[in-house]
């Protein structure tokens, strides 16, 4: 029996590193998921493989920094799997640059993947899981959260803004059922 049994998870940029690898983690824990990333290629080879050994997964190809994209995939997994619980935030990249280098339109770019992303994404999640009678968000934050680098402003950045983020996801909606991944996991 896996800790994930009859939960429906949502992951973004899970066709690489850490988010395939939670992909595979979950469904080895018995949850059926829906990944995003905008690797269309990747994306699908991963959902063949899955599907192939038995695994319910639905891979979305979707750019995160554009929030119709980040929303209709949290649609999507909701309407594929009728209903969703988890929703992983963790698509992101990074930008070597300091504040003086650093062009309005990096920063835009940065903010959108690695910010407004998870704060759309959550905004569609959360409606979702209080029709399922609960949930959990994870953000994949970092060291960075809380200790800088050397010119990834912009990714230092995002990372403490991720953990704020997180925090007062779940001050305000703790109410709804919504909390941290420990509730499913039983740690
Ligand atoms: N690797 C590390 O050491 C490390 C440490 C701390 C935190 N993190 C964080 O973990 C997360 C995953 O990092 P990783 O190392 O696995 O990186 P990775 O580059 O291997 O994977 C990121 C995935 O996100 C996808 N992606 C990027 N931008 C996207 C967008 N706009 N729309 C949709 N998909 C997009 C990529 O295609 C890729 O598949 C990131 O948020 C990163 O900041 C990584």
């Amino acid at each position: 029996m896996g800790r994930l049994d009859g939960k429906v998870a949502a992951i973004t940029g899970g066709a690489s590193g850490i988010g395939e690898a939670t992909v595979r983690r979950f469904i080895e824990e018995g949850a059926k998921v829906a990944f995003a990333d905008r690797d269309r290629e990747r994306g699908e080879q991963i959902a063949a493989e899955l599907e192939a050994a038995g695994a319910d997964a639905l891979f979305v190809q979707a750019d995160m920094q554009h929030a119709a994209e980040a929303t209709a995939f949290i649609q999507q997994a909701e309407a594929h799997f009728g209903v969703l619980h988890i929703l992983v935030n963790n698509a992101g990249i990074r930008m070597y640059q300091n504040v003086v280098d650093a062009s309005e339109e990096s920063w835009d770019t940065m903010l959108a993947v690695n910010l407004k992303a998870y704060a759309m994404c959550a905004k569609a999640a959360i409606p979702a899981m209080v029709r399922a009678g609960g949930g959990s968000i994870v953000g994949t934050a970092s060291i960075r959260s809380i200790r800088a680098g050397s010119n990834t402003v912009q990714y230092d950045t995002t990372k403490a803004a991720v953990a704020g983020l997180t925090r007062s996801m779940a001050r305000d909606h703790a109410a709804d059922g919504i909390g941290s991944l420990r509730r499913f996991l039983r740690i």
